[in-house]
């Protein structure tokens, strides 16, 4: 198993001021986050943990731009959310970010192949994308190898376990390389080995290519093996302040 014994960079890759977020249920108004400050630094693997229900989805997708805040301000990359156009954002988030949903979001009417795949059609056009088609259908396959599931590819989701389709969001939040991965619960059905295996491939791409990670997790081992651990309590982040300097404890 690999730590993130890697040293962060100082350079924060994701920013957030002041994020809320709140939901219309019945003519009723359910605020869920209610102030968020954040600062993810580049190639931070950061575990978010909470009580269920206390806004952690709500959280990873309104950093991962899938959602609107109501207010305050996402600078991702330097570039603002609520500054770029729709299909810039879209863009942008395409080709540098993979999600990983709590509850898979497979297309039900494609193999696990063509689920793992959906990405990289998104990304390239037509023409591109057939050109291509050999190298990254071999990609695609390689990573549900990766995944375990070099026997499954054919697979429609109704025809695989829960922890299967899990295992498939995950191949395919990494078809397209991405620099930031944002992941819901990722070892959340997956039995203790299986889960070890997720979490062994998230850590070593993470030391390989300084992926940064935000993982919303109940798994104490990926909690404490990531770079920072903060909590959701009250619609805003608790903990995981860098430690103080030496020299500030000193002067104490
Ligand atoms: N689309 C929605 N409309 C209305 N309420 C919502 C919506 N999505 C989430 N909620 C509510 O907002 C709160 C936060 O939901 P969220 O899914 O973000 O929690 P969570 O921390 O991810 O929980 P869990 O650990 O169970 O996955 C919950 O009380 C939920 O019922
Ligand atoms: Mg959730």
């Amino acid at each position: 198993m690999s730590d993130p014994t890697r040293e962060v960079g100082p350079k924060i890759l994701l920013r957030a001021r002041g994020v809320e977020k709140s939901y219309k249920v019945g003519g009723a108004k359910l605020e869920v986050l209610r102030g968020v400050d954040l600062d993810v630094r580049e190639g931070e693997i950061l575990a978010v943990l909470g009580k269920s229900g206390c806004g952690k989805s709500t959280l990873l997708h309104v950093l991962g731009w899938l959602d609107r805040a109501d207010r305050g301000e996402i600078v991702y990359d330097g570039r603002d959310h609520a500054k770029l156009p729709a299909s810039e954002r879209a863009h942008l988030r395409n080709r540098t970010m993979g999600f990983v949903f709590q509850f898979y979001h497979l297309l039900g009417e494609l193999t696990a192949l063509e689920n793992v795949l959906v990405p990289a059609m998104i990304r390239y056009r037509p023409g591109t994308f057939g050109a291509q088609k050999r190298e990254l259908h071999d990609r695609a396959k390689a990573l549900l190898a990766v995944v375990g599931l070099g026997h499954r590819m054919g697979h429609r989701p109704t025809q695989l376990s829960g922890g299967e389709r899990q295992r498939v969001a995950i191949a395919r939040s990494l078809m397209n390389q991405p620099r930031f991965l944002l992941c819901d619960e990722p070892t959340g059905n997956l039995d203790g080995r299986t889960a070890e295996d997720v979490r062994t491939l998230l850590w070593d791409l993470n030391a390989r290519s300084e992926q940064t990670m935000i993982v919303v997790t109940h798994d104490a081992k990926m909690a404490d093996q990531a770079h920072r651990t903060v909590h959701l309590v009250d619609g805003r982040i608790c903990g995981g302040e860098e430690e103080a300097p030496l020299v500030q404890e000193l002067e104490l």
